[in-house]
Protein backbone atom coordinates (compact mmCIF):
# COMPACT_ATOMS: atom_id res chain seq x y z
CA UNK A 1 0.00 0.00 0.00
CA UNK A 2 1.06 3.25 -0.68
CA UNK A 3 1.64 5.89 2.49
CA UNK A 4 0.37 8.89 1.05
CA UNK A 5 0.54 12.13 3.23
CA UNK A 6 -3.34 13.17 2.40
CA UNK A 7 -6.59 12.17 3.57
CA UNK A 8 -9.47 11.37 1.28
CA UNK A 9 -12.47 13.01 2.01
CA UNK A 10 -15.83 11.65 0.48
CA UNK A 11 -18.52 14.23 0.04
CA UNK A 12 -21.71 11.75 0.74
CA UNK A 13 -24.21 14.37 -0.51
CA UNK A 14 -22.04 14.34 -3.70
CA UNK A 15 -20.19 10.81 -3.66
CA UNK A 16 -17.18 12.92 -4.87
CA UNK A 17 -13.83 11.89 -3.30
CA UNK A 18 -11.26 14.59 -2.64
CA UNK A 19 -7.30 14.00 -1.22
CA UNK A 20 -6.54 16.83 0.78
CA UNK A 21 -3.09 16.99 1.39
CA UNK A 22 -1.59 16.92 5.17
CA UNK A 23 1.49 19.58 6.58
CA UNK A 24 2.63 18.65 9.43
CA UNK A 25 0.52 15.91 9.93
CA UNK A 26 -2.74 18.58 9.69
CA UNK A 27 -4.88 19.85 6.67
CA UNK A 28 -5.42 23.21 5.71
CA UNK A 29 -8.58 24.38 6.12
CA UNK A 30 -8.82 26.27 3.02
CA UNK A 31 -8.64 22.85 1.53
CA UNK A 32 -12.01 22.14 2.61
CA UNK A 33 -13.34 25.23 0.44
CA UNK A 34 -13.16 22.99 -2.53
CA UNK A 35 -15.99 21.00 -1.06
CA UNK A 36 -19.25 22.11 -2.49
CA UNK A 37 -22.56 20.47 -3.87
CA UNK A 38 -22.79 23.04 -6.51
CA UNK A 39 -20.29 25.76 -7.90
CA UNK A 40 -22.06 28.22 -6.72
CA UNK A 41 -21.97 27.49 -3.25
CA UNK A 42 -19.47 29.19 -1.31
CA UNK A 43 -17.55 25.74 -0.08
CA UNK A 44 -16.87 23.73 3.44
CA UNK A 45 -15.48 25.40 6.19
CA UNK A 46 -14.00 24.14 9.69
CA UNK A 47 -16.33 25.45 12.68
CA UNK A 48 -14.56 25.69 15.77
CA UNK A 49 -15.81 28.46 18.52
CA UNK A 50 -12.75 29.49 20.92
CA UNK A 51 -10.07 28.12 17.93
CA UNK A 52 -10.21 24.72 20.41
CA UNK A 53 -8.68 22.32 17.62
CA UNK A 54 -7.68 25.10 15.33
CA UNK A 55 -3.78 25.68 14.78
CA UNK A 56 -3.57 30.21 13.42
CA UNK A 57 0.08 30.25 12.70
CA UNK A 58 3.55 27.91 12.45
CA UNK A 59 5.21 29.19 15.45
CA UNK A 60 9.06 28.14 16.73
CA UNK A 61 8.47 30.25 19.97
CA UNK A 62 7.39 27.93 22.77
CA UNK A 63 6.44 24.29 22.81
CA UNK A 64 3.84 22.95 24.94
CA UNK A 65 2.61 19.16 25.42
CA UNK A 66 -0.15 19.51 27.54
CA UNK A 67 -0.67 16.19 28.30
CA UNK A 68 2.97 15.29 29.45
CA UNK A 69 3.18 18.59 30.91
CA UNK A 70 5.95 19.93 28.97
CA UNK A 71 6.65 23.90 28.28
CA UNK A 72 9.72 24.59 26.65
CA UNK A 73 10.95 28.33 25.02
CA UNK A 74 12.76 27.94 21.69
CA UNK A 75 13.39 24.41 22.79
CA UNK A 76 14.91 24.57 25.90
CA UNK A 77 13.02 23.26 29.45
CA UNK A 78 11.44 26.06 31.27
CA UNK A 79 12.61 24.15 34.36
CA UNK A 80 16.26 24.72 33.32
CA UNK A 81 15.72 28.06 32.37
CA UNK A 82 14.20 28.73 35.65
CA UNK A 83 17.22 27.64 37.22
CA UNK A 84 20.40 29.11 35.21
CA UNK A 85 19.40 32.18 33.35
CA UNK A 86 18.42 35.65 34.14
CA UNK A 87 15.45 37.33 32.88
CA UNK A 88 16.93 39.20 30.46
CA UNK A 89 18.36 36.18 29.23
CA UNK A 90 15.95 34.47 28.34
CA UNK A 91 13.61 37.27 27.37
CA UNK A 92 16.94 37.58 24.65
CA UNK A 93 16.51 33.90 23.59
CA UNK A 94 12.34 33.83 23.06
CA UNK A 95 13.03 37.27 21.22
CA UNK A 96 15.90 35.80 18.91
CA UNK A 97 16.11 32.07 19.05
CA UNK A 98 19.04 31.68 20.62
CA UNK A 99 20.69 32.27 24.51
CA UNK A 100 22.67 35.08 23.97
CA UNK A 101 26.65 35.54 24.64
CA UNK A 102 28.41 37.10 27.19
CA UNK A 103 28.71 40.40 25.10
CA UNK A 104 25.02 40.40 23.39
CA UNK A 105 23.45 39.57 27.32
CA UNK A 106 25.78 42.67 28.02
CA UNK A 107 24.39 44.80 25.32
CA UNK A 108 20.92 44.04 25.76
CA UNK A 109 20.96 44.59 29.22
CA UNK A 110 22.14 47.99 28.76
CA UNK A 111 19.72 49.14 25.62
CA UNK A 112 16.82 48.03 28.33
CA UNK A 113 18.27 50.11 31.05
CA UNK A 114 18.74 52.74 29.09
CA UNK A 115 14.87 52.69 28.34
CA UNK A 116 13.22 52.65 31.11
CA UNK A 117 12.56 56.11 31.80
CA UNK A 118 8.79 57.05 30.40
CA UNK A 119 8.14 61.06 29.19
CA UNK A 120 6.68 62.94 31.72
CA UNK A 121 3.33 63.73 30.18
CA UNK A 122 3.10 59.72 30.30
CA UNK A 123 3.22 60.54 34.14
CA UNK A 124 0.59 63.35 33.54
CA UNK A 125 -1.71 61.25 32.43
CA UNK A 126 -1.81 58.72 35.16
CA UNK A 127 -2.14 60.87 37.61
CA UNK A 128 -5.17 61.79 36.46
CA UNK A 129 -6.56 58.32 37.10
CA UNK A 130 -9.13 58.49 39.90
CA UNK A 131 -7.51 57.74 43.26
CA UNK A 132 -8.36 53.86 43.41
CA UNK A 133 -7.88 53.12 39.57
CA UNK A 134 -7.31 49.41 38.99
CA UNK A 135 -3.60 49.12 38.32
CA UNK A 136 -4.35 46.65 35.24
CA UNK A 137 -6.49 49.89 33.89
CA UNK A 138 -4.08 52.00 34.21
CA UNK A 139 -1.59 49.84 33.30
CA UNK A 140 -3.20 49.07 29.76
CA UNK A 141 -4.48 52.64 29.25
CA UNK A 142 -0.77 54.06 30.11
CA UNK A 143 0.85 51.45 27.29
CA UNK A 144 -1.41 52.67 24.85
CA UNK A 145 -0.91 56.13 25.33
CA UNK A 146 2.95 55.47 24.38
CA UNK A 147 2.07 54.99 21.23
CA UNK A 148 1.19 58.45 20.59
CA UNK A 149 4.75 59.43 21.93
CA UNK A 150 6.88 57.19 18.91
CA UNK A 151 4.33 57.76 15.76
CA UNK A 152 7.68 55.96 14.23
CA UNK A 153 6.43 52.93 15.44
CA UNK A 154 4.03 52.30 13.46
CA UNK A 155 6.06 51.16 10.21
CA UNK A 156 6.10 48.10 11.51
CA UNK A 157 7.33 46.28 8.55
CA UNK A 158 10.81 48.22 9.07
CA UNK A 159 12.67 45.69 11.06
CA UNK A 160 14.67 48.51 12.69
CA UNK A 161 11.75 50.49 13.75
CA UNK A 162 10.97 46.67 15.02
CA UNK A 163 14.32 46.77 16.95
CA UNK A 164 14.03 49.91 17.80
CA UNK A 165 10.14 49.60 19.71
CA UNK A 166 10.76 46.05 20.89
CA UNK A 167 13.26 46.82 24.06
CA UNK A 168 11.40 50.43 24.63
CA UNK A 169 8.10 48.29 25.67
CA UNK A 170 9.84 45.73 27.69
CA UNK A 171 12.10 48.28 29.54
CA UNK A 172 8.83 50.84 30.15
CA UNK A 173 6.20 48.57 31.13
CA UNK A 174 8.07 47.99 34.70
CA UNK A 175 8.36 51.67 35.28
CA UNK A 176 4.29 52.06 34.04
CA UNK A 177 3.38 49.10 36.77
CA UNK A 178 4.93 50.86 39.44
CA UNK A 179 3.95 54.00 38.81
CA UNK A 180 0.37 52.75 38.51
CA UNK A 181 0.56 50.63 41.98
CA UNK A 182 1.93 54.29 43.95
CA UNK A 183 -0.55 56.00 42.39
CA UNK A 184 -2.85 53.22 43.81
CA UNK A 185 -1.24 53.88 47.17
CA UNK A 186 -0.78 57.76 47.18
CA UNK A 187 2.68 57.60 47.06
CA UNK A 188 4.85 59.62 44.91
CA UNK A 189 6.37 57.95 41.87
CA UNK A 190 9.84 57.00 41.93
CA UNK A 191 12.21 56.81 38.97
CA UNK A 192 14.05 53.97 37.55
CA UNK A 193 17.55 53.07 39.22
CA UNK A 194 19.80 51.83 36.04
CA UNK A 195 22.58 50.55 39.13
CA UNK A 196 19.76 47.75 39.75
CA UNK A 197 18.83 44.59 37.36
CA UNK A 198 15.30 44.51 36.04
CA UNK A 199 13.62 42.99 38.89
CA UNK A 200 15.39 44.64 41.48
CA UNK A 201 15.10 48.56 39.98
CA UNK A 202 10.97 47.29 39.71
CA UNK A 203 11.28 46.67 43.35
CA UNK A 204 13.16 49.66 43.97
CA UNK A 205 10.28 51.91 41.72
CA UNK A 206 7.30 50.09 43.77
CA UNK A 207 8.83 50.24 47.36
CA UNK A 208 11.46 52.91 47.50
CA UNK A 209 9.90 55.12 50.79
CA UNK A 210 12.82 57.55 51.61
CA UNK A 211 16.15 55.74 51.68
CA UNK A 212 18.74 57.44 49.18
CA UNK A 213 19.07 54.12 47.55
CA UNK A 214 17.25 51.02 47.63
CA UNK A 215 18.39 47.33 48.66
CA UNK A 216 16.11 44.81 47.13
CA UNK A 217 16.54 41.46 48.91
CA UNK A 218 18.33 39.23 46.60
CA UNK A 219 16.01 36.37 47.51
CA UNK A 220 13.04 38.34 46.56
CA UNK A 221 14.79 39.68 43.37
CA UNK A 222 15.61 35.98 42.37
CA UNK A 223 12.45 34.48 43.16
CA UNK A 224 10.58 37.62 40.90
CA UNK A 225 12.73 36.97 37.53
CA UNK A 226 11.86 33.52 38.36
CA UNK A 227 8.09 34.15 38.44
CA UNK A 228 8.95 36.37 35.20
CA UNK A 229 10.47 33.75 33.75
CA UNK A 230 7.95 31.40 33.74
CA UNK A 231 5.56 34.14 32.70
CA UNK A 232 7.08 34.88 29.48
CA UNK A 233 5.44 32.86 26.90
CA UNK A 234 2.65 30.55 26.57
CA UNK A 235 1.77 29.90 22.75
CA UNK A 236 -1.47 30.73 21.57
CA UNK A 237 -3.22 31.57 24.44
CA UNK A 238 -5.96 33.96 24.41
CA UNK A 239 -3.67 37.79 24.89
CA UNK A 240 -0.97 35.94 22.46
CA UNK A 241 -3.75 35.34 20.02
CA UNK A 242 -5.11 38.63 20.56
CA UNK A 243 -1.30 40.47 20.11
CA UNK A 244 -1.33 38.85 16.38
CA UNK A 245 -4.82 39.34 15.64
CA UNK A 246 -4.58 42.97 16.34
CA UNK A 247 -0.84 43.17 15.05
CA UNK A 248 -1.93 41.61 12.29
CA UNK A 249 -3.82 45.11 11.30
CA UNK A 250 -0.44 47.01 11.49
CA UNK A 251 -1.72 48.74 14.42
CA UNK A 252 1.50 49.64 16.37
CA UNK A 253 3.42 47.79 18.67
CA UNK A 254 1.96 49.60 21.63
CA UNK A 255 -1.82 49.55 21.05
CA UNK A 256 -1.12 45.70 19.89
CA UNK A 257 0.61 45.33 23.47
CA UNK A 258 -2.13 47.43 25.15
CA UNK A 259 -4.70 45.20 23.45
CA UNK A 260 -3.29 41.58 24.69
CA UNK A 261 -2.96 43.68 27.99
CA UNK A 262 -6.34 44.02 28.16
CA UNK A 263 -7.24 40.19 26.94
CA UNK A 264 -4.84 39.31 29.86
CA UNK A 265 -6.81 41.23 32.72
CA UNK A 266 -9.85 38.97 32.55
CA UNK A 267 -10.61 36.69 35.16
CA UNK A 268 -10.25 33.50 33.00
CA UNK A 269 -6.82 34.02 31.84
CA UNK A 270 -4.37 36.96 33.54
CA UNK A 271 -6.92 37.82 35.90
CA UNK A 272 -7.08 34.26 37.74
CA UNK A 273 -4.10 35.25 39.69
CA UNK A 274 -6.11 37.93 41.79
CA UNK A 275 -9.47 35.84 42.15
CA UNK A 276 -7.36 33.01 43.57
CA UNK A 277 -6.51 35.39 46.42
CA UNK A 278 -9.84 36.67 46.62
CA UNK A 279 -11.21 33.29 46.74
CA UNK A 280 -8.76 31.78 49.28
CA UNK A 281 -9.52 34.82 51.24
CA UNK A 282 -13.85 33.83 50.99
CA UNK A 283 -12.98 29.95 51.89
CA UNK A 284 -10.78 31.96 55.19
CA UNK A 285 -10.36 28.34 56.80
CA UNK A 286 -9.44 24.95 56.04
CA UNK A 287 -13.44 23.61 57.12
CA UNK A 288 -15.17 25.72 54.54
CA UNK A 289 -13.12 24.09 51.64
CA UNK A 290 -15.88 20.79 51.43
CA UNK A 291 -18.72 23.12 51.10
CA UNK A 292 -16.16 25.03 48.36
CA UNK A 293 -16.04 22.19 46.44
CA UNK A 294 -19.04 21.54 46.54
CA UNK A 295 -20.68 24.75 45.23
CA UNK A 296 -18.02 24.45 42.77
CA UNK A 297 -19.38 21.29 41.56
CA UNK A 298 -22.81 21.97 41.36
CA UNK A 299 -21.00 24.78 38.97
CA UNK A 300 -22.25 27.87 40.97
CA UNK A 301 -18.39 29.02 41.64
CA UNK A 302 -15.02 27.55 39.36
CA UNK A 303 -11.99 26.74 41.62
CA UNK A 304 -9.95 29.78 40.58
CA UNK A 305 -6.17 29.00 39.16
CA UNK A 306 -7.57 25.49 38.28
CA UNK A 307 -8.18 23.98 34.89
CA UNK A 308 -6.07 24.78 31.75
CA UNK A 309 -7.22 24.81 27.71
CA UNK A 310 -3.46 23.12 27.03
CA UNK A 311 -2.47 21.83 30.12
CA UNK A 312 -4.23 18.06 31.00
CA UNK A 313 -1.59 16.59 33.94
CA UNK A 314 0.67 19.80 35.88
CA UNK A 315 1.19 23.20 35.00
CA UNK A 316 4.91 22.63 35.25
CA UNK A 317 5.20 26.78 36.10
CA UNK A 318 2.90 25.41 39.42
CA UNK A 319 5.34 22.93 40.22
CA UNK A 320 8.46 25.47 40.13
CA UNK A 321 6.42 28.28 41.80
CA UNK A 322 5.27 25.91 44.65
CA UNK A 323 9.29 25.38 44.91
CA UNK A 324 10.25 29.17 44.94
CA UNK A 325 7.61 29.46 47.57
CA UNK A 326 9.68 27.67 49.79
CA UNK A 327 12.99 30.06 49.15
CA UNK A 328 10.50 33.34 49.48
CA UNK A 329 9.14 32.26 52.81
CA UNK A 330 11.91 31.74 54.20
CA UNK A 331 12.79 35.45 54.16
CA UNK A 332 8.93 36.43 54.63
CA UNK A 333 7.80 33.95 57.25
CA UNK A 334 5.24 30.89 55.66
CA UNK A 335 1.58 32.92 53.94
CA UNK A 336 -1.56 31.53 55.64
CA UNK A 337 -3.29 31.51 52.63
CA UNK A 338 -0.44 28.45 51.60
CA UNK A 339 -1.76 25.75 54.26
CA UNK A 340 -5.58 26.97 52.85
CA UNK A 341 -4.26 26.46 49.09
CA UNK A 342 -2.60 23.52 49.90
CA UNK A 343 -5.64 21.47 51.26
CA UNK A 344 -7.74 22.88 48.56
CA UNK A 345 -5.55 21.08 46.24
CA UNK A 346 -5.38 17.74 47.90
CA UNK A 347 -9.19 17.63 48.08
CA UNK A 348 -9.63 18.82 44.69
CA UNK A 349 -7.11 16.50 43.47
CA UNK A 350 -8.70 13.47 45.26
CA UNK A 351 -12.60 14.53 44.04
CA UNK A 352 -13.92 12.63 41.13
CA UNK A 353 -15.08 16.37 39.37
CA UNK A 354 -11.88 17.47 39.04
CA UNK A 355 -10.26 14.19 38.37
CA UNK A 356 -12.59 13.35 35.54
CA UNK A 357 -11.90 16.49 33.99
CA UNK A 358 -8.39 16.71 34.11
CA UNK A 359 -8.67 20.07 36.34
CA UNK A 360 -5.02 20.62 37.94
CA UNK A 361 -3.49 23.82 39.57
CA UNK A 362 -2.29 26.11 36.81
CA UNK A 363 0.41 29.21 37.08
CA UNK A 364 -1.99 31.68 38.62
CA UNK A 365 -3.06 29.16 41.83
CA UNK A 366 0.18 29.72 43.56
CA UNK A 367 1.89 32.77 42.41
CA UNK A 368 -0.75 34.86 44.03
CA UNK A 369 0.68 33.36 47.34
CA UNK A 370 3.61 34.31 46.61
CA UNK A 371 3.62 37.79 45.71
CA UNK A 372 1.22 38.65 48.12
CA UNK A 373 3.98 37.01 50.72
CA UNK A 374 6.87 39.57 48.44
CA UNK A 375 4.22 42.58 50.15
CA UNK A 376 2.58 42.84 46.08
CA UNK A 377 -1.07 44.01 46.62
CA UNK A 378 -3.73 41.82 45.20
CA UNK A 379 -4.21 44.55 42.74
CA UNK A 380 -0.87 44.30 41.16
CA UNK A 381 -0.96 40.56 40.45
CA UNK A 382 -2.32 40.90 36.85
CA UNK A 383 0.26 43.38 36.26
CA UNK A 384 3.32 41.44 37.23
CA UNK A 385 1.83 38.92 35.01
CA UNK A 386 2.17 41.50 32.16
CA UNK A 387 5.45 42.69 32.39
CA UNK A 388 6.96 39.80 31.34
CA UNK A 389 4.74 38.39 29.14
CA UNK A 390 5.17 41.62 27.09
CA UNK A 391 8.07 39.83 25.88
CA UNK A 392 6.20 37.09 24.74
CA UNK A 393 3.88 38.91 23.32
CA UNK A 394 6.39 40.77 21.08
CA UNK A 395 8.12 37.96 19.82
CA UNK A 396 4.41 36.51 18.60
CA UNK A 397 4.30 39.80 17.16
CA UNK A 398 7.52 39.65 15.40
CA UNK A 399 7.13 35.89 14.18
CA UNK A 400 3.59 37.18 12.97
CA UNK A 401 4.53 39.94 11.08
CA UNK A 402 7.61 38.36 8.96
CA UNK A 403 5.63 35.14 8.29
CA UNK A 404 4.98 35.27 4.88
CA UNK A 405 1.99 33.69 5.50
CA UNK A 406 -0.08 35.73 7.75
CA UNK A 407 -2.05 38.45 6.37
CA UNK A 408 -4.99 41.08 8.11
CA UNK A 409 -7.09 37.65 10.68
CA UNK A 410 -10.20 37.63 9.43
CA UNK A 411 -12.59 34.78 10.75
CA UNK A 412 -15.22 33.76 9.05
CA UNK A 413 -18.72 32.95 10.33
CA UNK A 414 -21.90 30.79 10.13
CA UNK A 415 -24.36 32.96 9.83
CA UNK A 416 -28.12 31.81 11.28
CA UNK A 417 -29.91 35.45 11.97
CA UNK A 418 -32.85 35.85 9.41
CA UNK A 419 -32.83 35.43 5.81
CA UNK A 420 -33.42 39.25 3.58
CA UNK A 421 -37.01 40.71 5.10
CA UNK A 422 -38.51 43.75 4.25
CA UNK A 423 -38.11 46.80 6.49
CA UNK A 424 -41.05 47.40 8.94
CA UNK A 425 -42.82 51.39 9.63
CA UNK A 426 -42.72 52.18 12.61
CA UNK A 427 -46.87 51.69 13.16
CA UNK A 428 -46.75 48.32 12.12
CA UNK A 429 -44.25 47.12 14.91
CA UNK A 430 -45.84 44.85 17.55
CA UNK A 431 -42.89 44.23 20.32
N1 LIG B 1 -13.50 24.94 38.43
C1 LIG B 1 -14.54 24.10 38.27
N2 LIG B 1 -14.85 23.51 37.10
C2 LIG B 1 -14.06 23.78 36.05
C3 LIG B 1 -12.95 24.65 36.14
C4 LIG B 1 -12.69 25.22 37.39
N3 LIG B 1 -11.64 26.06 37.54
N4 LIG B 1 -12.35 24.74 34.94
C5 LIG B 1 -13.04 23.97 34.10
N5 LIG B 1 -14.08 23.37 34.77
C6 LIG B 1 -15.05 22.41 34.23
C7 LIG B 1 -15.99 23.09 33.25
O1 LIG B 1 -17.15 23.56 33.93
C8 LIG B 1 -16.30 21.94 32.31
O2 LIG B 1 -17.20 21.06 32.95
P1 LIG B 1 -18.34 20.26 32.09
O3 LIG B 1 -17.56 19.42 31.14
O4 LIG B 1 -19.12 19.54 33.10
O5 LIG B 1 -19.11 21.36 31.39
C9 LIG B 1 -14.98 21.21 32.20
O6 LIG B 1 -14.30 21.48 33.43
C10 LIG B 1 -14.11 21.64 31.03
O7 LIG B 1 -13.86 23.04 31.17
P2 LIG B 1 -13.87 24.08 29.98
O8 LIG B 1 -14.50 25.36 30.48
O9 LIG B 1 -14.43 23.47 28.74
O10 LIG B 1 -12.31 24.28 29.75
P3 LIG B 1 -11.63 25.45 28.93
O11 LIG B 1 -10.46 24.86 28.30
O12 LIG B 1 -12.62 26.13 28.02
O13 LIG B 1 -11.25 26.53 30.05
C11 LIG B 1 -10.07 27.67 31.72
C12 LIG B 1 -9.99 26.65 30.59
C13 LIG B 1 -8.67 27.96 32.23
C14 LIG B 1 -10.66 29.00 31.19
C15 LIG B 1 -10.97 27.10 32.85
O14 LIG B 1 -10.41 25.90 33.36
C16 LIG B 1 -11.17 28.10 33.99
O15 LIG B 1 -12.07 28.95 33.89
N6 LIG B 1 -10.35 28.03 35.09
C17 LIG B 1 -10.44 28.99 36.17
C18 LIG B 1 -9.76 30.30 35.77
C19 LIG B 1 -8.25 30.18 35.75
O16 LIG B 1 -7.63 29.66 36.67
N7 LIG B 1 -7.63 30.73 34.69
C20 LIG B 1 -6.17 30.74 34.53
C21 LIG B 1 -5.72 29.88 33.41
S1 LIG B 1 -3.95 29.60 33.38
C22 LIG B 1 -3.15 31.09 33.18
C23 LIG B 1 -3.69 31.96 32.11
O17 LIG B 1 -4.13 31.55 31.05
O18 LIG B 1 -3.62 33.17 32.30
Amino acid sequence: MDNKNTFTITDNRTGKSYEIPLTDGNIRAMDLRQIKTNPEEFGTMAYDPAFTNTASCRSAVTFIDGAKGILRYRGYPIEQLAENCTFLEVAWLVLNGELPTEAQLKAWTDEITHHTLIHENIKKLMEGFRYDAHPMGMFISSVAALSTFYPEAKNVRDAEVRKAEIPRLIAKVPTIAAWAYRHSIGQRYVYPDNNLSYTANFMNMLWRKVESKYAANPVLARALYVLFILHIDHEQNCSANTMRAVGSSEADPYATTAAAAAALSGPLHGGANEKVLRMLREIGHKDNIPAYIERCKKGELKLMGFGHRVYKNYDPRARIIKRTAEEVFEVTGRNPQLDIALELEKIALEDEYFVKRKLYPNVDFYSGIIYQAMGFDTKMFTVLFAIPRTVGWLAQWQEMITDKEQKIARPRQVYVGYDQRDFVPMEQRTS
